[in-house]
């Protein structure tokens, strides 16, 4: 199969990427290099360094008639969301639909798209499912969410169909532990140079830790499977950021020394996401587990140092 996947040299992507080479597809990727990283694009994928917003998108898609498209660039930072929120939207929305239209254009079958648990905004009740209301509480969760309103029109209006993923946290190796990586990213950097690692508030907020391998494994199954779906992905499981520290602590054989900040404003207490409907639609299973994820993610940053 043909795939261009967008966003290929970032933490998530560039998973996918690799996964879809072992399958045996053929893959381009799109990406501006603005988080992601040359070290991380597969050297059997075509590149092409561009900015989503471009217009020579079209040009790359009417070259390379993708079968599909799997949609991982967008500025995915919160803070930077509410910081500037129009470049935000530049690139989750006006970048979007401009990919959407060089799809349509030139006949591709389906997009996958990566959405996010920030559409759902606060739980107001736990696991959150795909019928949760969408209630963003930033930009971020706006921009990720307005691409699935196009999705279904373009569906509608000229049968490119999609399924749209809404992952819970995502982690593993390659994640970017700059700016406000997520927090394992984080920690595992912060172990890997000897410093204490920073816990905000009391510690027993929980998240939904899933491995980006088990991500990159849902992508490939959205290709084959699901028609106009939105879905979690997610392990449905919370682990709260006193467990990761203790969790850590195991998987080092250390004491990792901690010190506890206040509150950050705005931080969802607890975060779940119901992941009944990618099991029973994709026929997909999160497989790792936690420990030994960790372990691995341990082992990248002490190999890697990410500048
Ligand atoms: N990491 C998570 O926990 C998480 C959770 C929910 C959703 N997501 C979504 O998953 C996707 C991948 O996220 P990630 O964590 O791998 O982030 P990332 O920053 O590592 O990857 C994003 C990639 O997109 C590229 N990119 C950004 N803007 C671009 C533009 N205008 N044109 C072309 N390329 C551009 C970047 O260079 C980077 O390679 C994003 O859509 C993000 O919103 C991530």
């Amino acid at each position: 199969m043909k795939v261009l996947v967008t966003g290929g040299a970032g933490f998530i992507g560039s998973h996918i990427v690799d996964h879809l080479i072992a399958a045996g597809a053929s893959v381009a990727v799109v990406d501006n290099l603005s988080t992601g990283r040359e070290a991380n694009l597969n050297p059997q994928a075509r590149f092409y360094n561009v900015d989503l917003t471009d217009p020579a998108l079209r040009e790359i898609l009417a070259r390379e008639r993708p079968e599909a498209v799997v949609h991982e660039a967008a500025q995915a930072s919160v803070g930077v969301s509410v910081a500037r929120p129009e470049a935000d939207a530049e690139t989750n929305i006006q970048g979007t639909l401009n990919l959407l239209e060089a799809a349509r254009l030139v006949g591709v079958r389906k997009v996958v798209y990566a959405s996010s648990a920030a559409v759902y905004g606060e739980p107001a009740y736990l696991p959150v499912d795909e019928v949760h209301p969408v209630a963003p509480l930033s930009p971020y969760g706006v921009s990720k969410y307005t691409p699935e309103l196009y999705l279904a029109a373009y569906r509608q209006l000229y049968g490119l169909d999609y399924v749209a993923l809404r992952y819970a946290n995502v982690y593993g190796p390659r994640q970017d532990a700059l700016g406000e990586g997520g927090v394992i990213a984080v920690f595992a950097e912060r172990l890997s140079r000897g410093e204490h690692l920073e816990v905000f508030g009391d510690g027993a907020q929980t998240r939904d830790f899933i491995h980006v391998e088990d991500v990159a494994r849902a992508n490939l199954k959205a290709l084959e499977s699901g028609s106009a779906l939105i879905c979690n992905v997610s392990t449905g499981e919370p682990t709260s950021i006193n467990d990761l520290v203790r969790l850590l602590a195991a998987v080092t054989g250390g004491d990792p020394a901690v010190s506890y900040q206040p509150a950050r404003e705005g931080d969802i207490r607890h975060s779940r996401l119901d992941n009944l409907r990618a099991r029973r639609y994709l026929d997909w299973t999160p497989i790792r587990e936690l420990r030994e994820g960790l372990e691995e993610t341990l082992r990248f940053y002490a190999q890697n140092t990410l500048e």
